[in-house]
């Protein structure tokens, strides 16, 4: 089964949650699981159609801890899954792996899915580390508490999130199979590997099929119903 999860981002309202849920239910078939990950003053549960995720959560468990918000408290809205390690968290909050990783495992603790974001910048690529990077993000922000199949790994090239730029189907495929074979080390051969960055309807579906991707993970294309649907469809 394929997955499908949206990135909102600083984005969206509740009204336009619900219009989305709405659309999406009545398109959603059996064959791919759906997930929308929306700002904290949006979270509510999903239904048997699309799962609702947070997009980050706190270290901690509660606390002195201004501006920050912990897994339980996401979860006693409904939501089931979260991010973690994210990007664009991990640039503006300054968190490593070792963060990612017990942001993860509280995710874990309180009954939410974590899709844990791995990723190379250019200036990596560039010097030829970006594999031992995104080895690397995998190996450190899985948490000791995770299980397999009870988390999902997201592969996001930094360099091609948000600027329309879609890497070779075959590197894609290369970071995947290393990925795959990390996780599989690991002991966690039925975790789902996504891919993310400038997907759109145009490119999900060579993308979808290509080995060891088992879904993606879309930021803009997915805010709006007439960029987000067609995705789901031509995922199929
Ligand atoms: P874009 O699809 O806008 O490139 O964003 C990707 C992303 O960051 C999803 O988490």
């Amino acid at each position: 089964m394929k997955i499908i999860a949206g990135n909102w981002k600083m984005n969206g309202s509740r009204a336009a949650l619900d219009d989305m849920i709405d659309a999406i239910s009545r398109v959603a078939t059996g064959d791919v699981r759906i997930a929308l990950c929306v700002p904290y003053t949006m979270l509510r549960a999903g239904n048997a159609a699309v799962m609702i995720g947070a997009q980050n959560v706190s270290k901690f468990d509660g606390g002195a801890h201004t501006g920050n918000v912990s897994a339980a408290m996401v979860r006693a809205t409904g939501a089931v899954a979260t991010l973690v390690g994210h990007s664009e968290t991990r640039d503006e909050l300054h968190d490593k792996n070792a963060d990612v990783s017990i942001r993860a495992a509280r995710a874990i603790e309180n009954d939410l899915l974590p899709i844990i974001c791995v990723g190379e910048t250019d200036t990596e690529r560039d010097a030829g580390i970006g594999t031992d990077v995104v080895v690397r993000g995998v190996r450190e922000s899985v948490p000791v508490c995770a299980t397999d199949g009870g988390f999902i790994i997201a592969y996001e090239p930094r360099w091609a999130i948000g600027r329309g730029i879609t890497p070779d189907m075959s590197d894609i495929e290369n970071m995947h199979k290393i990925i795959r074979k990390t996780l599989d080390d690991m002991g966690f051969a039925n975790t789902p590997i996504l891919y993310g960055a400038s997907v759109t309807a145009q490119n999900v579906h060579d993308i979808i099929n290509i080995k060891n991707v088992d879904g993606v993970l879309v930021g803009g294309a997915s805010l709006k119903k007439q960029d987000f649907i067609p995705i789901i469809e031509n995922a199929k």
